[in-house]
């Protein structure tokens, strides 16, 4: 027979003893647009709340970062210039690699994680280099790898590939490796679908594909064993965290990977899952703030350990609100 479980549930001191998932500052990892221009603070209209910055402004976003309690950011350019491949990512005087020297000058606690990616760079929006109209997974990993020592150089903590070619994490591994930067660690986007909920974030850092779509190189999101093979490849080629994105309707993916590998598991909650809260939010139709803490915490428990978060700041300051 089982007890009388509502007894657990009677008063909030005992709630809070039986509480099997809690939120933490800590957790979150917060994204910014950075763009290459002067005196930007634009809001991104999908995403209310949320802005592109120029650096000459961005000390106005991470003041309050730093002052929220929030540990991590995690950087997207927007370039000027675009070409066929990307170069503008490897500049050392790109616009990443420009926000890595300014953020670890003006607030070296803060812990600077870099998108590895080509999409925001590239004047066709693809995640690598381009042959017969498809991303050529190989010349990709040759330009991976100057990117990712443009961003070591310029002082990056962390470097997190996002673009779901093959051997990434191993080609980013070894070139950091190589190059004396053995302790700047790999977040992967280990299992990246393929999903219509990036929109709000492509309008954000203007890397739409100019045509077609990312199902060559994004996972089909109908995939759960394949997800496993995926992560598989990454612990083999020697990252140091997994991630999943999106988030929330992929819950059962970050449980899978949470059961069956011993490394932290990220998740990101992406644009399209901020931008539906708030658009209800604002509509008066659901509680936002509520939803929100709600949502991220379904993530911790099934088995984020980190959340990539737009929601972070705000988040942050419920944190507070319940702990005074
Ligand atoms: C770049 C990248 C994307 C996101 C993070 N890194 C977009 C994409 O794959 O098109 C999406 C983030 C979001 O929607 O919040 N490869
Ligand atoms: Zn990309």
């Amino acid at each position: 027979m089982t007890g009388r479980l509502r007894n657990n549930r009677k008063t909030e001191e005992i709630r809070s003893k039986v509480r099997e998932t809690t939120l933490e500052v800590a957790d979150f990892i917060y994204p910014l647009f950075i763009e290459e221009a002067n005196n930007i603070k634009q809001e991104i209209v999908s995403m209310p709340g949320i802005f592109r910055y120029s650096l000459d402004r961005i000390n106005e976003e991470l003041d309050q970062v730093v002052a929220l309690g929030i540990q991590s950011v995690i950087l997207f350019g927007i370039p000027i210039k675009k070409d066929a491949e990307g170069t503008e990512s490897w500049n050392d005087e790109g616009i990443i690699q420009k926000g890595i020297k300014h953020i670890k000058t003006h607030y070296p606690t803060l812990q600077v994680i870099a998108d590895v990616c080509f999409c925001e760079y590239t004047d066709h929006g693809h995640c690598g280099v381009l042959c017969d109209h498809d991303v050529d997974n190989d010349l990709t990993l040759v330009n991976l790898r100057k990117q990712v020592l443009a961003q070591a150089k310029a002082g990056v903590d962390m470097v997190a590939p996002s673009g779901m070619m093959d051997f990434a994490v191993r080609e980013i591994r070894d070139e950091l490796d190589k190059n004396g930067f053995e302790n700047i660690p790999v977040m992967g986007y280990s299992v990246k679908y393929c999903s219509s909920y990036y929109g709000p974030f492509r309008d954000a850092a203007d890397s739409a594909p100019s045509f077609g779509d990312r199902r060559t190189y994004q996972m089909d999101p109908a995939n759960r064993n394949e997800a496993l093979k995926e992560a598989q490849a990454d612990v083999d080629e020697g990252a140091e965290i997994l991630m999943v994105k999106p988030a929330l309707s992929y819950l059962d993916i970050i449980r899978d990977l949470k059961n069956n590998f011993d490394l932290p598991i990220a998740a990101y909650n992406v644009s399209g899952e901020y931008a539906m809260i708030k658009a209800a939010g604002n509509n008066g139709w659901i509680d936002d703030k509520k939803v929100m803490m709600e949502t991220l915490l379904s993530i911790k428990r099934a088995g984020a350990d980190i959340i990539i978060t737009y929601h972070a700041k705000e988040a942050a300051k419920q944190l507070k609100m319940e702990n005074d």
